[in-house]
């Protein structure tokens, strides 16, 4: 049995004002009025709090959620360690890291049967998941919808699907996200995975530092970039399910089991702002140069997990979304760049102006820090030759992770048989033009 009394055409609400108190209710009346915690909660509810930030930390970075629901999350059997599959997490100290570029093409077919936890895998990451710093890449593959629930206690999860929807269920009622759409599970909520199409293929940044918010927009003004209103939380949704359930716990780098006899996704009505969401990237706001010169990438940030040094972020989640390149003068493609900051990128669709070829959707590729590179040399010339009309670069999406430390590789990512071989070739042929 499921309730789900304020169903809307998208079981969605908007998150308006992201960050900002937020409530739902699948019954009428399961929220309580006025207090959060009251002798008894409405509907013979248990009342938990589901804490994302220190209880002390600033109002305006504070996440929590209160949750009424049927049992309280304490009723549970005890955790045993089962295996972490290919899912690995910071510190990253098995391989060296590696100042070399590389690209892998997408991950292989799972065997029949994988679930979207058992379709993880790690390509590598930074930080220290027991420091709540630092960040992880995963890809998944999955051709089965998890029967299990899942949490992850080591940071939040941003899903960047790139083949098949997914139909999230989480404790605070279900997600349903498309490729060029992105979801945020936070810390500690429960969910599991439901296929929407045989398979599915994409994206996660775990990110174990502070919660991704919408960057400020400065001189931007009061809109721009991803707006507020896009973000949707989910309406509340429970499941009351008598039986077993796995619930697997990711704590500290380890995938810890219980069965439960009921399901933990089983919250009546919620409010807070530690809250699941998702966001579609064709509702971005690009902001570009409309003078001359490309403008860093950072203008493309999405979401940001600020550090304690201002502006430098533990990691940014970026995307290249369709939009007019008018540039004078101006060589349009991304610069040739070395960057202090560490660059994992993937495609969601289509393809991306800097690459003629080899960069495809459900591959990726890394630059980490102060690596070079920029465009292949048939992209140099093509853009160093061609007529600048005004030209709509509308045939891809392609993201990017940018975090402020190296990726080290997981050793199976660094082994893998789809790392490309020869990514350096990109860049041959470059020739010297200078005349002195
Ligand atoms: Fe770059």
């Amino acid at each position: 049995m499921s309730g789900d009394a304020r169903k809307t055409a998208a079981g969605l609400s908007y998150l308006t004002g992201f960050g900002n108190e937020h409530a739902s209710e699948a019954v009428p009346g399961a929220l309580p009025e006025g207090r959060n915690s009251p002798q008894r909660a409405p509907l013979g509810l248990y009342a938990e709090q589901l804490s994302g930030a220190a209880f002390t930390e600033p109002r305006a970075h504070n996440r929590r959620s209160w949750l009424y629901r049927i049992r309280p999350s304490a009723a549970h059997p005890a955790f045993t360690r089962t295996g972490n599959g290919a899912i690995r997490t910071a510190p990253f100290a098995e391989a060296v890291p590696d100042p070399n570029r590389l690209r892998w093409n997408p991950l292989p077919e799972p065997p029949a049967g994988t679930d979207f936890l058992a379709g993880l895998w790690t390509l590598g990451g930074n930080g220290d998941a027991t420091q709540r710093t630092g960040m992880a890449v995963h890809l998944y593959h999955a051709n089965a919808s998890m029967e299990r629930v899942f949490s992850d206690a080591d940071g939040e999860l941003l899903i960047v699907p790139e083949r098949g929807g997914l139909l999230l269920h989480t404790e605070f009622g279900r997600l349903h996200v498309e490729p060029a759409h992105v979801a945020l599970i936070p810390r500690g909520v429960r969910f599991r995975v439901e296929l929407m199409d045989e398979s599915a293929r994409g994206y996660v940044c775990e990110n174990y530092g502070a919660p991704f918010r919408l960057p400020d927009l400065g001189p931007i003004g009061a809109n721009g970039l991803a707006n507020a209103r896009d973000f949707r939380a989910p309406v509340a949704a429970y499941e009351e399910v008598a039986g077993p359930v796995e619930v697997v716990n990711k704590f500290c780098g380890n995938l810890w089991t219980a069965t439960y006899d009921h399901s933990p996704l089983d919250v009546v009505a919620w409010h807070g702002n530690h809250v699941p969401y998702v966001y579609d990237l064709r509702r971005f706001n690009v902001i570009g140069s409309i003078s001359y010169d490309h403008p860093d990438p950072s203008v493309f940030t999405v979401l940001t997990s600020p550090s304690d040094t201002p502006g430098l972020a533990g990691v940014d989640f970026v995307v290249f979304a369709p939009r007019w390149l008018v540039g004078e003068d101006t060589f349009r493609p991304p610069y040739f760049h070395r960057n202090v900051m560490s660059e994992y990128m993937g495609l969601i669709e289509g393809a991306y102006d800097a690459k003629a070829e080899g960069f495809v959707p459900g591959g990726g590729s890394l630059h980490n820090m102060m690596s070079a590179h920029g465009p292949d040399r048939e992209t140099f010339d093509r853009a160093s030759a061609a007529e600048l009309k005004p030209q709509k670069i509308d045939d891809g999406l392609a993201f990017m992770f940018e975090t402020r430390w190296p990726v080290t590789l997981a050793p199976h990512a660094a082994a893998a048989d789809h790392l490309q071989q020869r990514y350096d070739d990109v860049w041959r042929g470059l020739e010297p033009h200078f005349r002195a």
